[in-house]
């Protein structure tokens, strides 16, 4: 995939029940434009919404109202087979914790994504050079466990990437991360990003990475600041 995904959320409502019963309305009504191509940095307080938010620009949820279009087709009107396809095919997805398969080596899990679609050799090819690029290449068959949480962290990245998506969705991608590390996987998503015109919509708290954004937005009370 080469040409970026152009993201369109149009008040976006997205209300969870809590356990005692109460609605809590995360999102009430958010809208955002991300163009095709670009990089955009999401902030905000931890429970602002900004995890729910990219759950549902990558159909791993719904709105309860509003709308989500990624290259002018509503992920709503996708059917389960059509939005899984989404996920796989077009995005590429960091969450915020790694969910890392423990019995898999850090190889086999780049390549989870790739299973079952051709050409094989090619995404072998491409998951060794991104876990090179994430500065894994000594890691390559060590297992989850046997990896430091940033290590972790880095695999996850590479599995987010190997499918060439053109919309990448980074949950807090450097929350694991010194300073250095941080700046690598950055540079990383960046390079990505222009060289494959990915999109890129990164959540995080570190102003150092939210800086090296092209735009950022940020949540509060439910609505985009
Ligand atoms: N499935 C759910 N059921 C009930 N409440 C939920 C559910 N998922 C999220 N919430 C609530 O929605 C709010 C927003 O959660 P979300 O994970 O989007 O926040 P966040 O901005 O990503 O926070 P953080 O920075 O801590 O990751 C939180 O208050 C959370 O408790
Ligand atoms: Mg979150």
């Amino acid at each position: 995939m080469s040409a970026g995904a152009d993201v369109r959320v149009e008040g976006a409502v997205r209300t969870f029940c809590s356990p005692d019963g109460v609605p809590v309305e995360v999102l009430r009504g958010v809208s955002l434009h991300v163009t095709a191509g670009e990089s955009l940095a999401v902030t905000g307080p931890s429970g602002s919404g900004k995890t729910t938010l990219l759950q549902l620009i990558g159909a791993m949820d719904r709105p309860d109202r509003g709308e989500v279009r990624v290259n002018g087709r509503e992920l709503g009107g996708l059917d389960e087979q059509a939005r899984a396809q989404f996920r796989n095919r077009e995005v590429g997805f960091v969450f915020q914790a790694h969910h890392l398969l423990p019995q898999l080596t850090a190889l086999e899990n780049v390549l989870v994504p790739a299973w079952g679609s051709a050409p094989q050799a090619e995404r072998h090819e491409r998951a060794v050079q991104l876990l090179k690029r994430v500065g894994l290449s000594e890691r390559m068959t060590h297992f989850p466990g046997q990896l430091s949480g940033g290590e972790r962290q880095r695999v996850a990245v590479a599995r987010a990437l190997v499918m060439t998506p053109c919309l990448v969705l980074a949950d807090e991608p450097t929350g694991a991360l010194d300073q250095t590390a941080a700046r690598a996987l950055i540079d990383l998503l960046l390079e990505l990003n222009a060289e494959e015109k990915a999109t890129l919509i990164v959540v995080t708290h570190a102003e150092a990475c939210a800086q090296r954004m092209e735009r950022r937005v940020a949540l509060a009370n439910g609505l985009l600041e």
